[in-house]
């Protein structure tokens, strides 16, 4: 009877252990098989991608460090691979991001959305046909005053988007707590507007300077009631950045949404001339972001992913 039962028990463990076999040999061979798998798809995929680039005349190691940049956008490869202007690879592709590989107008995007005060107004990108903003505000402070004031707008009243003016109040009212009185120049402007003076500086002075100073209507930020060109009281607007109170202009814009959109430093980037007295409204967010980064506008986009 003991031997039976003893029999019996060996029997059950020897089970117990073939099944412990099988069933480790059956993990090991998933297991082993996962690892194949991972091994082999994964490089597979990564290779196609560096392929196209490697296609494209950029070498393995280029291909990987252009693959790893989050702004890397690849509808723009051709783009970056005829571009051999910038020194590193990271300058290049922000700066064909910027459209600095590109003529001025030598392609046009239109901006169909303009409820995203962000949205990106240069050469490269223009008005819809027609487009006037339908929330435009009339500023009655902080204004010029028509025939007193150098340069101010020649219309009734100088208005701005309804969100630009109310940042705009905000942004003046601090100054004035510095001693600061800003005064706008100039807000949105009609297409018609906008024609005229281009056309004017362009007979004036020459296409080559209207293009330096001045937008081409349709694709000017004034356009867009988001922009504002400021002066001081009592001083002319192309010299304010020599007065005292224009530093704190500079420091603080960004907390109320305004970033200096044409920089002296990055003539090549927004490809206008200097212009010290114009301001675009972008939102605290977006501006802070901007001026942290010391970017433009243009620069805030090329640093994204593709959209
Ligand atoms: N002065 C700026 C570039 C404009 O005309 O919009
Ligand atoms: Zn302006």
């Amino acid at each position: 009877m003991a031997k039976r039962k003893k029999r019996k028990i060996n029997v059950f463990r020897l089970f117990i252990l073939g099944l412990i076999c099988v069933l480790l040999i059956f993990l090991l061979g998933f297991g082993i098989k996962k690892i194949l798998f991972s091994s082999k798809e994964t490089p597979i995929i990564k290779e196609e991608k560096y392929d196209e680039i490697v296609q494209a005349g950029f070498t393995i190691e280029e291909a990987k460090e252009l693959a790893s940049l989050s702004n890397y956008w690849p509808s723009r490869l051709e783009r970056y691979a005829a571009y051999t202007k910038a020194d590193t690879l990271e300058q290049r592709v922000m700066e064909v991001n910027c459209d600095m590989d590109l003529e001025p107008y030598a392609q046009t995007t239109i901006v169909e959305d303009d409820t995203d005060v962000t949205y990106l107004v240069n050469k490269f990108y223009a008005l819809p046909d027609g487009y006037v903003p339908d929330d435009l505000v009339g500023l009655d402070v902080f204004a010029c005053v028509q025939g007193q004031d150098y340069s101010c707008q020649d219309v009734d009243v100088i208005q701005l988007r309804k969100e630009v003016y109310d940042a705009y109040i905000k942004w003046c009212k601090a100054a004035e707590k510095e001693n600061i009185e800003i005064r706008a120049i100039a807000g949105y402007r009609s297409y018609e507007y906008q024609k005229g003076l281009w056309d004017y500086n362009a007979q004036i002075h020459g296409q080559e300077y209207a293009d330096s100073y001045y937008a081409r209507p349709g694709q000017s930020e004034h356009n867009t009631g988001l922009a504002v060109d400021i002066t001081f009281n009592g001083y002319n607007f192309n010299e304010i950045e020599n007065y005292d109170g224009y530093e704190w202009i500079l420091e603080n814009a960004h907390k109320y949404g305004f970033i200096l959109r044409y920089p002296e430093d990055k003539v090549d980037v927004t490809r206008y001339g200097y212009e010290s007295w114009h301001f675009r409204y972008v939102g605290k967010d977006v501006a802070t972001k901007i001026y942290e980064n010391n970017w433009t506008l243009e620069e805030y986009y090329g640093a994204k992913e593709e959209a």
